[in-house]
């Protein structure tokens, strides 16, 4: 695994998006460039600097496809706190990618179980070249609550009363208002990809970020599956480090070839 530790959320931000740029740019094939997205405040710089950089003509999404990795069961695409409202808000409609070319899961679906099977076979097929991703208080992984197995595929899943909780800003406030179920990749669909790079920052996900890195592999920190992945990277701020060990730190750091 690598951990990459920056300053501050803007830097984090700033080098992630540098890291995708340059794998987007120096894909060769075969086929289009294939991206796994997540939504929630982490990558919202991320897409900041991917559209600035679009519009500066370092990049261009239009050989590229995406996967998103989750929707709240019952949200339909056009309500304000879909995951598909947020990605064209924030994201799609600033770049020159492809609608067709964009792969949200289905809040609406009349048959979820059979919209997740046939989303995981669709991203399954061609794989992922990179996966972004966030990570919640709680350790989950797009929303492969604790408990989660590394095994698993795109599914129906029950939120937790802490995410819900946590998830409550974007809904007045009121846990209640928050979906009780999710459709989310499992753990096994984003551990396939070649590479998986989660962004970890704030004190909120210093507890999370400990379990990452210095936790045992644990299905109650589902983040910690991390660990088993051939091209696994962490990339975080000042903040989030607050739990991890000096010697934890001085390790990566020196890693990354920065004086301890
Ligand atoms: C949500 C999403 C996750 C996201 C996590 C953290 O519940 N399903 O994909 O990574 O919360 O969100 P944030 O980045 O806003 O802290």
């Amino acid at each position: 695994m690598r951990l990459v530790v920056k300053k501050d959320y803007n830097e984090a931000a700033r080098w992630t998006a540098d890291y995708i740029v340059e794998k987007i740019n120096k894909h060769t094939g075969p086929g289009p460039f294939r991206l796994g997205l997540p939504t929630g405040s982490s990558p919202l710089g991320v897409y900041r600097e991917l559209v600035a950089m679009h519009r500066a003509k370092k990049v261009s999404f239009a050989d590229v496809v995406t996967f998103n990795m989750d929707e709240y069961l019952g949200l339909p695409a056009d309500h304000p706190q879909s995951y598909h409202r947020f990605m064209w808000d924030n994201f799609f409609s600033h770049v020159d990618i492809r609608k067709e070319n964009v792969h949200i899961l289905d809040g609406m679906a009349r048959d979820p179980e059979a919209e997740c099977e046939a989303y995981d076979r669709e991203a399954s097929e061609g794989g992922f070249d990179l996966f972004l991703g966030g990570v919640g208080q709680n350790g989950h992984l797009a929303f492969n609550e604790p408990g989660s197995s590394p095994r698993s595929r795109t599914r129906v899943i029950t939120l937790t009363a802490d995410t819900r909780t946590v998830n409550a800003r974007f809904f007045e406030g009121d846990a209640d208002k928050v979906p009780e179920k999710a459709l989310s990749v499992g753990m096994g669909t984003v551990l396939d990809a070649k590479e998986v790079l989660i962004i970890i920052t704030g004190y909120n996900k210093a507890r999370a970020l400990k379990a990452a890195v210095e936790g045992g592999i644990c299905q109650m920190w589902p983040i910690s599956f991390l660990q088993t992945h051939p091209k696994g990277i962490i990339v975080c701020d000042g903040e989030a480090v607050e739990e991890l060990t000096v010697g934890t730190l001085r390790h990566f750091r020196g890693i990354e070839g920065i004086s301890p």
